[in-house]
């Protein structure tokens, strides 16, 4: 019945009415003001009178939706409500963790809740859209979008990806947004870690590792996708057919439409894909670019390349009928003002509710690193605590990069959630900055965060106490878009100021901020406490306090690994065997590694420690052989052989030794967060089957093959238990 609806409304329109529908404007004036005279904001203004607005976006608050909403309404020739989309990507004033510290948490219920929050509080102020879930899988900590996704596996990323597509979307209520998998595809891979830098793939590492989160989305139901910056073997995934058209909307049947990224069609004039913006809208939508974000590009010049027969309008209709498909599916012409109560509005932003939800999704995202000699949780009373770093008094940090719709200040420092225990006594030291001035323009003030005058200071502090909590790392707003690093040590000063510190008294508990995998090889080999707390929005402080206390249990686990340097980047746990992979003969030289470290990373993929201990035994692999159709299972005893309850999370990984194009050394094909009391021991049972399997093979399909498989069972990604079995068809 849809089709229906969106036909009746497209034969209704004009070919420039269609191409309207493809057109999105950022927000530009104050709406609610008088329209300005001239200018590109009087002609967008005058566009949207016309019908030739399909969308808009960073448009937020019910009051200036509202306004434009009625203008498309009930100034338009047809009246065709107007979408409204704004990077709703870790909340919107209420702030969750960063994406990629949600998915330290391995907890798909907590993060599919966390999107169900950041949806009803966006949508209860105007919005309809949002530009997440970001599901590309990443592997170069020196790239500042890694911040944005969920790290480096394809599985745990296909299931964060449902995850959110499902908080977000819901059942398409007045408390949901549409969901967008972005950026499809591959801008993860830049070269160097440069973000927009050119990239340079295998088919094989498109289909076995890029694609699948966005598959899954696909699935999920994500109701829209956005292409990517990148170019993929020469050619701008914006004019890309083969992604666009070939895979998304032939293979994977795809309904839903594909927004260009900021400007990325009028960006394929400097890749060199495109003389002039005319031909770069030609190529753009013939590739199956759907949306024009920003380019200007399809109202000036689709209509014409229908007429020259550059374009058939076939191509213009389907991009059409995609969008008002969304349209109808969101409920916006039964009702375009379904977001727009002002009443809700006001109720809704920053509820108890949204922040007791960010607080548990902050906890579950925490991961313990190091903590030697049990140092942490702290006790709670009787200590002399020195607190040091910027970012412990830091209210803006915590909300970490894409968090554009909070406001600055917002977040529980960690100063003030340690204040919130009463019973040890706290001083403190700022010690060095990381982030001058404005914190939009980190990148310049960088180069300047050279002072040490407040060294001194931090010395006296830590002298005095009996434990030292150091909050050190990247300010939240030195990762994210554009904001690439090619170190990714703790920047400026701070290492100094930790060994410093450290030298005066060595009882310290290192809390890192970050949106990256930092290299801290000095830290771990020294430091005794070490807590991984990226950035973790809103309730921030409070989260960190309460795992610090022990008041609660950390459980997460690194969704990338840790690299002990730059140099080891791109570094993940799934990486090929190649044909010299080890050492047997530990004279030769001539297998692949480096003369100065290990290949291992300082933190492998799936590592975390908890207050309580994991023991794993008992794997048992039920049958020797998995049959074509069929399926086997594999269990394992996991206990809690400490005196804390706690939580884990086992995880599963196959290794397929041969097949018709090399497979990794292992895959993650299966967790479970299980919660053990002390004592306790469960058994977790994981099934296989062909899916599990499957990759994308020499014959250029996803498929099982014969051959034999290893499996391996325990906390991280070297786990040591390990079993095996033959598939055969
Ligand atoms: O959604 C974002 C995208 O991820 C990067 N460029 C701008 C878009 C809209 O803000």
């Amino acid at each position: 019945p849809i089709d229906r609806k969106v036909d009746s409304v497209l034969n209704l329109m004009t070919l420039e009415e269609k191409i309207g529908q493809m057109n999105q404007y950022s927000g530009f004036w104050n709406i609610t003001g008088p329209a300005p005279k001239n200018g590109t904001a009087a002609e967008k203004y005058q566009h949207i009178k016309n019908g030739w607005v399909g969308s808009m976006l960073n448009v937020r608050g019910v009051k200036d939706v509202r306004a434009l909403q009625k203008i498309a309404v009930e100034e338009t020739r047809l009246g065709i409500p107007i979408l409204f989309g704004y990077d709703v990507v870790h909340g919107y004033k209420t702030v969750s963790p960063i994406p990629l510290a949600e998915a330290a948490s391995w907890d798909m219920e907590t993060i599919k809740k966390s999107a169900e929050i950041a949806a009803a509080e966006a949508a209860a102020s105007g919005l309809n859209w949002t530009f997440a879930p970001m599901v590309d899988i990443s592997r170069d900590a020196r790239w500042g979008r890694v911040m944005e996704g969920s790290g480096e596996d394809p599985y745990l990323g296909s299931q964060i990806a449902i995850a959110r597509v499902e908080g977000f979307q819901g059942d398409f209520s007045e408390f949901n947004l549409a969901a967008c998998a972005k950026h499809f595809a591959g801008y993860a891979f830049a070269e160097s870690g440069r973000d927009y830098n050119t990239v340079d793939i295998s088919d094989n590492t498109l289909h076995n590792i890029i694609l699948p989160p966005f598959k899954a989305a696909a699935d999920a139901g994500a109701l829209t996708f956005m292409n990517s910056f990148n170019e993929l073997e020469g050619i701008p995934a914006t004019g890309n057919a083969y992604l666009q058209r070939e895979i998304l909307k032939r293979d994977w049947n795809f309904q839903g439409f594909v927004v260009s990224d900021w400007g990325s069609i009028a960006e394929m004039i400097p890749h060199g894909y495109a003389a002039n913006l005319k031909q770069a809208a030609e190529r753009a939508i013939n590739a199956g670019s759907d949306m024009d974000m920003e380019s200007n590009a399809y109202v000036q010049y689709l209509a014409e390349l229908v007429r020259e027969g550059k374009v058939d309008e076939a191509k213009v209709n389907d991009a059409a009928r995609r969008i008002l498909r969304v349209k109808f599916m969101l409920g916006l012409f039964d009702d375009p003002y379904k977001f727009c109560d002002e009443k809700r509005e006001q109720e809704t932003i920053g509820k108890k509710e949204f922040q007791d939800g960010v607080l548990d999704m902050a906890k579950k995202s925490i991961v313990l690193l190091k903590n030697e000699n049990n140092m942490l949780p702290l006790k709670k009373e009787g200590l002399k605590i020195a607190v040091i770093g910027s970012l412990a008094d830091d209210k803006t940090s915590p909300l970490g990069s894409w968090r554009i719709g909070a406001d600055d200040g917002t977040a529980i420092s960690v100063l003030e959630g340690l204040s919130e225990y009463k019973g040890n006594t706290i001083s403190y030291a700022k010690g060095a900055d990381v982030a001058l001035g404005n914190p939009e323009f980190t990148q310049k003030t960088e180069i300047n965060l050279t002072d040490k005058s407040g060294f001194g200071e931090a010395v006296a502090t830590a002298k005095n106490a009996d434990v030292v909590i150091m909050v050190l790392g990247e300010h939240g707003l030195q990762t994210g878009e554009g904001r690439s690093r090619s170190n990714i040590d703790l920047p400026g000063v701070q290492q100094e100021l930790l060994e410093t510190v450290y030298k005066a008294n060595k009882n310290i508990v290192l809390i890192l901020n970050n949106g990256r995998p930092l290299a801290i090889p000095w830290a771990d080999e020294n430091i005794p406490a070490i807590v991984e707390a990226w950035q973790l929005g809103t309730q921030s402080g409070n989260a960190i306090a309460q795992v610090l206390y022990g008041d609660y249990n950390p459980s997460g686990k690194l969704p990338m690994s840790f690299p002990r340097n730059v140099g080891q980047v791109p570094i993940y746990y799934n990486h090929k065997n190649t044909g010299r992979p080890g050492n047997e003969d530990p004279n030769s030289i001539f297998w692949s590694h480096y003369n100065d470290v290990p290949n291992s990373p300082l933190y492998p993929f799936g590592y975390g420690l908890s207050y309580s201990t994991f023991e794993y035994s008992n794997l048992k692999v039920s049958a020797t052989t998995l049959n074509t159709g069929k399926s086997i299972t594999v269990s394992v005893d996991v206990t809690n052989t400490s005196d804390v309850d706690g939580k884990e999370v086992v995880q599963l990984y196959l290794h397929d030794l041969f097949a018709s194009v090399t497979r990794p050394v292992r895959e993650l094909k299966g967790f479970e967060l299980v919660d053990l009391k002390a004592g306790e021991t469960k058994t977790v049972t994981f099934t296989i089957d062909e899916k599990a399997i499957a990759f994308y093979s020499a014959n250029k399909k996803w498929e099982a093959e014969p051959g034999d498989f290893k499996v391996y069972v325990g906390g991280s990604s070297t786990a040591t238990l390990e079993g095996n079995f033959t598939y055969t068809k």
